[in-house]
């Protein structure tokens, strides 16, 4: 094994997480005690690049024990849970350590395609590229993605006809984007500005800028705990939602000058602006939800800025021209793995369970399968919704004949 992670010696912290998050992902594990017998991955080599956690062990566990050969490296060159990873790397081969370089991130991506796996999973859309830029490019018959971000990247190689295997979008399967992106980045962003501030949310005016799910998830949050909240939106019908919703809906330079906690969720480039930035209160807090580091103009910041400390663990004290401090959490970078955990395990078993499920339907199908995107079939997020609720303890009514022939007809 050729690992390079930041130290073996934590590796029995990091069994001890993986099997509290196991204990919590029941749903998954049941799923995965179903295909074990069957070896449904054996010979089988998956590159994966997803947040190196303790959720993510249980998913790699799962990989292992279907019988593939797992190839591991970070979503994010700040998430990794470095006891996570040295556990992992007792297992199988990690490339994976919290705060790689940029350069360092992209050495260990090129591990996993130098490993030439058969099948990808990801989450951002960084190793698809890197696949389709390098050498791997005629050995990956496909793979799945993670997250709304990259499942965007993924349409437009598709769109321009460069998309060179199928790719199963885990994101869009209502058991995930509904629950993890919702309640999960919900809760464990929160999470990670309390963890980084230790400041009090109650009566604090906290600006969510993008009313996705993720935003939705967040400014609810927000909410429960007292905080007075506004949303930023550049959809028409997202942001009447907002409003309906009860939340104050604004633009962000008009928010700029209220808000004291801005959380971006949108996926997109500099939806705080520099011009914004100029425009907060002295000591406003900066928080990103989103996968990439781009939606707080981060760069014009630190470019312009007159003086940055490090005033607590992940928090940027970043002094402007005109005298204002700003506070900006992890770097700009997805604040709910950087400063905290990332989603909870009872949201994750439901994602992951969809990653397990849409890698052993790749191995089974790829070959009818076109070069295009993919949802996950009805199907299996049947079977992880009743996993899910069992695992909950949770038995649903059934429709009966009579409401089922009633639900197929146009008489009354
Ligand atoms: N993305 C968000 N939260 C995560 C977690 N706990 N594990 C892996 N990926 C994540």
């Amino acid at each position: 094994m050729t690992s390079k992670i930041a130290d073996p010696k934590l590796a029995g912290e990091g069994e001890k997480n993986f099997l509290w998050a196991k204990e919590h992902m029941g749903a998954l594990t049941a799923l995965t005690e179903k295909q074990v017998r069957k070896k449904p991955l054996e010979g089988l080599t998956v590159g994966v690049c997803l947040h190196v956690t303790k959720e993510t062990a249980v998913l790699v566990d799962a990989l292992l024990r279907c019988g593939a050969d797992v190839k591991l490296a970070g979503a994010n060159p700040l998430s990794t849970q470095d006891d996570v990873a040295a556990y992992l790397a007792t297992r199988t081969d990690v490339w994976a350590w919290r705060g790689e370089t940029v350069q360092e991130y992209n050495w260990c991506l090129k591990k996993v395609l130098e490993s030439r796996p058969e099948q990808l999973i990801d989450d951002g859309a960084d190793l698809h590229v890197a696949a389709h830029t390098s050498n791997a490019k005629g050995i990956v018959v496909g793979g799945s993605e993670e997250t709304t971000t990259g499942v965007v990247r993924l349409r437009a190689l598709e769109r321009e006809g460069k998309l060179r295997y199928p790719v199963v979008a885990v994101n869009n399967a209502q058991t995930k984007f509904l629950f993890d992106n919702r309640y999960g980045t919900g809760q464990s962003t929160i999470d990670g500005i309390l963890r980084a501030t230790a400041l009090l949310l109650a009566g604090k005016r906290v600006v969510v800028v993008g009313y996705g799910w993720v935003g939705k998830g967040v400014a609810k949050r927000a909410r429960g705990m007292d905080a007075k909240v506004t949303v930023v939106e550049v959809d028409p019908i997202k942001a009447i939602e907002a409003y309906l919703d009860g939340f104050e809906v604004t633009n962000i330079m008009d928010a700029a000058r209220r808000g004291e906690i801005f959380i971006t969720a949108t996926g997109q480039k500099n939806v705080v602006p520099y011009a914004a930035i100029e425009k907060m209160n002295d000591g406003a807090i900066l928080s990103n939800a989103g996968h990439f580091d781009v939606e707080i103009d981060v760069k014009t910041l630190l470019s312009k800025a007159k003086s940055v400390k490090e005033v607590r663990p992940h928090v940027d004290e970043v002094t402007l021209p005109n005298g204002k401090r700003v506070h900006l959490i992890g770097k700009g970078r997805i604040t709910n793995l950087v400063a905290a955990e990332g989603h909870p395990p009872e949201v994750m078993q439901m994602s992951f369970a969809n990653q397990l499920l849409a890698a052993i339907y790749i191995r089974k199908n790829h070959s009818k399968m076109e070069k295009k995107i993919y949802g996950v079939p009805e199907e299996l997020e049947r079977e992880i919704a009743y996993a899910t609720l069992d695992s909950l303890g949770i038995v649903i009514s059934e429709p009966t004949e009579e409401q089922a022939e009633y639900a197929q007809s146009w008489a009354i």
